[in-house]
């Protein structure tokens, strides 16, 4: 199976595991004071909805979709704008990896490497911004 429909059908799975999104940023929150820091004045109920559909970009941009959102985010969360340092993006996707394994049932070894794949092509457009 391709990695990008490894990473759709998890994602399916994830998102009809309730708690989900709360467990992502509990995990992403402990992870850091850096994180921490940087959400200290966000409504993290709007955060949830605006990660789903983040996510959701980035796999539709390995699927071969246009990286204008893609590009928006990077200018977004670069140094003039949310000033996210390209370390943090680790961070990020070490904790969704971990809500993953806990939120997917059917998770295989190559669906985590599928992730990784998927979602690193990109976080370095994202990156690129900084
Ligand atoms: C805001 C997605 C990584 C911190 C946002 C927004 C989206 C988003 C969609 C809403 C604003 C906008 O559209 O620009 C993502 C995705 C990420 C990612 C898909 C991974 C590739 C990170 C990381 C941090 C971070 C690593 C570090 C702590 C923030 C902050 C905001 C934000 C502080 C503003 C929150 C507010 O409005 O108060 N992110 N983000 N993001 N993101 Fe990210």
């Amino acid at each position: 199976m391709k990695n990008t429909n490894r990473v759709m059908q998890s994602y399916g799975r994830c998102c009809a595991s309730p708690g989900f999104f709360d467990d992502f940023y509990t995990t992403f929150l402990a992870s850091s004071p850096a994180v921490r820091e940087k959400f200290a004045q966000s409504d993290m109920a709007a955060q949830k909805h605006l990660l789903r559909a983040g996510i959701l970009n980035l796999v539709l941009f390995a699927r071969g979709m246009p990286d204008t959102k893609l590009r928006a985010l990077g200018k977004s969360h670069s140094r003039e704008g949310f000033d996210i340092h390209p370390q943090l993006y680790d961070i990020w996707l070490e904790s969704l990896l971990q809500t993953i394994r806990q939120h997917d049932p059917e998770l295989q070894q190559q669906d985590q490497l599928a992730w990784t794949e998927v979602l690193g092509k990109g976080i370095d457009i994202i990156k690129s911004y900084y």
